[in-house]
């Protein structure tokens, strides 16, 4: 951030937004629908998806090298868009740039628990969120005497990732992935990662009325206000605001989901290549 820059300057940069892939846009739907006056550029590492069964190690690596792009651009803020990326990389990424607001997101553990009459929760995440120390530490901090039941998905990523929202195969995955968690007993699930939300409503109807879903989408849009408001970088009101799309894999694919899945949002989407970190537009 350069020394000319004046808080009315900063506030009116965007807020930088990031997933594997288009996970990340059900958080930003949550962040224009509760601060529509912010500027949001957003970019899916579709080249590296799914994150979900990688080494921690390379998911912290590519959110470095996505923090540094949002850095040059700059934006004001960033947010990890992503649950899998924020088990493996948000305390390296807020202990490399202090000075930037890293609004992260996990597993909605403490309101599920809250929620529950059953007694017993479920949470559909990816492998890497449900095997790190982060999730094991929201269990031992919030449970209590609440059970829960994870599990993973591999497949529903790469579904959401083709714009599958409902198909028969699409069903018959969610299908195994729900069965074992209903006939527990479980009756409040966190849709414990942001690609899940797409298929809400195919994972209710599936599930049926009683089933209680959780996400964490608007307690990050919460987060993302209270963090910029507190540091006086909240856009005015008046703010000509817009939505920036970036990716490291095909324009085309991002901005054909965009197309069927948010159409008022739909922009140019510049490709962005980790190779030389420059982004084309
Ligand atoms: N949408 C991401 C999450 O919230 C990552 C999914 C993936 O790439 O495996 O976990």
């Amino acid at each position: 951030m350069g020394g000319t820059e004046t808080p009315e300057s900063r506030a009116a940069l965007p807020v930088g937004v990031f997933d594997s892939g288009v996970g990340g846009l059900s958080v930003l739907r949550d962040i224009r629908a509760l601060l529509p006056h912010e500027s949001l550029t957003y970019v899916a590492d579709a080249g590296c998806v799914p994150y979900g069964g990688r080494p921690a190690a390379m998911i912290r690596e590519r959110s470095e090298a996505l923090v540094r792009f949002f850095r040059e651009l700059p934006v004001k803020a960033v947010v990890v868009a992503c649950n899998t990326a924020t088990a493996a990389a948000a305390p390296a990424l807020r202990a490399r740039w202090p000075e930037l607001p890293i609004i992260a997101m996990e597993p909605a553990v403490k309101p599920a628990v809250a929620v529950s009459r059953t007694g017993i929760i479920g949470v559909l995440a990816t492998e890497g969120t449900l095997a790190s120390d982060r999730f094991s530490g929201l269990v031992s901090q919030y449970a209590g005497s609440v059970r829960v039941l994870t599990q993973p998905c591999p497949g529903l990523v790469e579904r959401v990732e083709q714009g599958d929202t409902e198909s028969p195969l699409l069903d018959r995955l969610l299908r195994s992935y729900l069965q074992p968690l209903l006939d527990a007993g479980v009756d409040t699930l966190i849709l414990g990662c942001t690609h899940y939300p797409f298929l809400r409503h195919r994972i209710q109807a599936l599930a049926g009325p009683a089933l209680h879903l959780i996400e964490t989408g608007p307690a990050v849009a919460r987060q993302l206000q209270r963090r910029l408001d507190r540091a006086g970088l909240l856009a005015p009101a008046a703010a000509d605001r817009n939505i920036a799309f970036f990716t490291t894999g095909e324009p085309e694919a991002l901005q054909t989901f965009l197309q069927r899945q948010w159409p008022e949002a739909t922009g140019a989407v510049g490709r962005l290549d980790f190779s030389n970190e420059q982004a084309q537009q």
